[in-house]
């Protein structure tokens, strides 16, 4: 457990009114408390008032007040953040008198994610169609995804292969499948930090270009034929009408 007394650590020395957050886990050196996704964080605030004259505290997340029961309120005050969320990386808890705002404390959560990258998927593109393949590359820290092909560094030109990445994933394409350049095992691979290496495989099959069957010039063929052999019975059905009168 750390006890940190963020920025008003001068102002405890010189004056009597302090406010502490203890948290589990416990803060570093930058004011951070180190967690992953799922866990919990505790969070602990007091002020070093004297029993008898117990502050009033408020939390806020990310500048938002923080719904607290009364009974959770004075003199010290406990919040929990359970399970722990993608979007609760970055946010920042201040604790802080209700009576004046400046006496304050803060912690920041730095929550760790792996990218979602395991396993062999087998891919079947068409020939001449193009291939898209995606690996998950939303971590913290942030991690950069790199592609090989049979075990070789991609070529990129040679092969004709576009590979882009936005934070949350790699998308690598190539707009004309050929089986000569782009069939083979597909490999993108991060090594975290944290987490170390992960990588997913694709399988890729370059298949033959199905002939795609011409429905719409069959259909209307079709109709053609029906209704030239309907007027056909019509006329004739007309002149047999007239030679039976
Ligand atoms: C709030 O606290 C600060 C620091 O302790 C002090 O300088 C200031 O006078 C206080 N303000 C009020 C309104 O009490
Ligand atoms: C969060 O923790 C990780 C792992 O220790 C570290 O690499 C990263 O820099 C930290 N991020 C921030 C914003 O402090
Ligand atoms: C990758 O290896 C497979 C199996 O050895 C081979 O059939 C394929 O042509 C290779 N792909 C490339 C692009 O060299």
């Amino acid at each position: 457990m750390a006890s940190y007394c963020f920025a008003v650590l001068a102002l405890c020395v010189a004056q009597t009114l302090c406010i502490t957050i203890e948290s589990v886990p416990g803060v570093d050196g930058e004011g951070a408390i180190l967690t992953e996704l799922e866990s919990t964080v505790s969070l602990v605030c007091r002020s070093n008032r004297s029993e008898g004259e117990r502050a009033e505290l408020v939390w806020l997340r990310n500048g938002a007040t923080v719904a607290l029961r009364q009974e959770n309120r004075k003199g010290q005050s406990r919040v929990c953040v359970t399970p722990v969320i993608h979007q609760d990386n970055g946010a920042t808890f201040t604790c802080r008198l209700a009576s004046n705002a400046s006496v304050e404390a803060s912690v920041t959560l730095n929550v760790t994610y792996p990218p979602d990258l395991s396993g062999s998927e087998d891919v079947w593109v068409e020939y001449e169609s193009p291939l898209v393949l995606h690996c998950d590359a939303f971590a913290n820290p942030p991690v950069t995804v790199w592609w090989t092909l049979n075990g070789s560094a991609l070529d990129l030109f040679g092969g004709g292969f576009t590979v882009t990445d936005d934070g949350f994933s790699s998308r690598l394409s190539a707009n004309k499948a050929e089986k000569s350049k782009h069939e083979g095992l597909y490999r993108c691979t991060v090594d975290s930090p944290v987490y170390g290496v992960k990588s997913k495989d694709f399988l890729v099959i370059v298949t033959e270009k199905t002939v795609k069957f011409p429905l719409m010039p069959i259909i209307a063929g079709v109709v053609v034929v029906c209704l030239t052999a309907l007027f056909a019975i019509l006329s004739r059905w007309e002149k047999i009408v007239k030679c039976c009168k």
